[in-house]
């Protein structure tokens, strides 16, 4: 037997969410797989979504030049544009879309032989102060690209810093300095946290171009919704099995600092996975873990290669019986709640030793 550990992805799942994010707006969607596909496999992605997605979005030039490289003809937009020169010319000659968001891109861009033109984002900062020109600096911005022949002002674009909070206050102002000014091309505004917000009262309705993340893998940015209340499915489902079963008496102490101690006689669980994997080391005892189809909790310090579950209330539970960490049965929002971070970081942190296994 193999080590049970591995992934599954499946792609009707992300082509779904992906139909989710466009039917709720009506609006395109550059789907963004960025960071490999959010830790699922960029090209994966991108080939799965090939005969859906209006475009993608990747981080940098390196990420697009891979895409193009594996044959991905779509629109590919850069989120953080070309780094310098050379950066320019690639994107010309491989037909990327590049943001703009500060003046030394132009510069950068002035000393850069273009062999087609390049469409352009120019990227607003709203209030996130993190990339984007100013919104007193924009209009001088927009006039230097419409004065560049080889660039097509193609969208103007912003981000936002707490469209998934529940306090909307800041996001609304966000928005209205976005919305209220006259630009001379359509806006992108929106991640997944605001698509999710559309049709109510915070939804945004006059922007041409959304910028879906998290959602398309099947896990909700909101707070106050999950994953299913929103008709998202994950799309990877994160598996082990159980390798070792044995009985813990009351008051002995489980695994690595002995951080845990039995308050009863516990019938323990070990299971192949990690943070070697990727599996949180910080993942708390509590954490959720479905062993057999049935919901129990982590116990004990993560350690590389293994973590140990409370199975004294499963006695079908035995050495082979499966175990999800997180996917079908195993809300991934769950287990960042309990690990005080987000799904995007407990995805992206999956490690190559973690074989992935391709379902439709
Ligand atoms: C500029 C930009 N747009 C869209 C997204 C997608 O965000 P989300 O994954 O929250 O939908 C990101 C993600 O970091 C981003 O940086």
């Amino acid at each position: 037997m193999t080590r049970p550990t591995r992934a599954l992805l499946k792609w009707s799942n992300l082509r779904h969410n992906y139909r989710v994010a466009r039917e709720r707006t009506k609006h395109e969607a550059y789907a963004v797989i960025k960071a490999d596909g959010y830790g699922h496999g960029m090209l994966a992605c991108a080939n799965a979504l090939s005969g859906e997605a209006d475009g993608f979005a990747v981080a940098c030039v390196d990420e697009a030049l891979l895409l193009r490289r594996e044959g991905i003809r779509q629109p590919i937009l850069v989120l953080e544009g070309a780094y310098d020169a050379q950066e320019w010319e690639q994107a010309a000659k491989h037909h990327l879309q590049l943001v703009i968001h500060h003046s030394q891109q132009l510069r950068d861009r002035a000393q850069a032989e273009l062999e087609e033109d390049v469409a352009v984002w120019l990227k607003v900062n709203s209030g996130m102060n993190r990339l984007g020109v100013r919104m007193e600096d924009a209009p001088d911005m927009i006039a230097r690209i419409r004065n560049d022949e080889r660039l097509i002002l193609r969208h103007i674009m912003s981000h936002f810093a707490t469209s998934d909070e529940a306090d909307l206050s800041f996001y609304e102002e966000q928005k209205s300095l976005m919305l209220n000014h006259a630009w001379p091309v359509p806006l992108s505004l929106s991640n997944s946290a605001s698509i999710l917000r559309a049709n109510t009262k915070n939804g945004i309705e006059s922007e041409h171009v959304l910028r879906p993340g998290i959602m398309l893998y099947g896990s909700s940015p909101l707070e106050e919704f999950s994953a299913e209340d929103v008709n998202l499915r994950p799309v990877m489902t994160l598996q082990s099995a159980l390798i070792s079963v044995h009985n813990v008496p009351a008051g002995e102490t489980v695994g690595y600092g002995r951080r845990w101690t039995a308050k009863r006689d516990t019938r323990v669980g070990v299971v192949a996975i990690g943070y070697g994997d990727g599996y949180p080391r910080h993942a708390p005892s509590g954490t959720p873990v479905n062993v057999a189809g049935k919901r129990c909790e982590l116990i004990g310090r993560v350690s590389m290669d293994m973590i140990t579950v409370d199975i004294t209330d499963m006695p079908e539970a035995q050495i082979g019986s499966p175990v999800e960490l997180w996917g079908e049965l195993v809300d991934i929002d769950d287990v960042a709640r309990y690990c005080n971070t987000i799904s995007y970081e407990l995805y992206c942190r999956l490690t190559p030793r973690v074989p992935r296994i391709n379902l439709q």
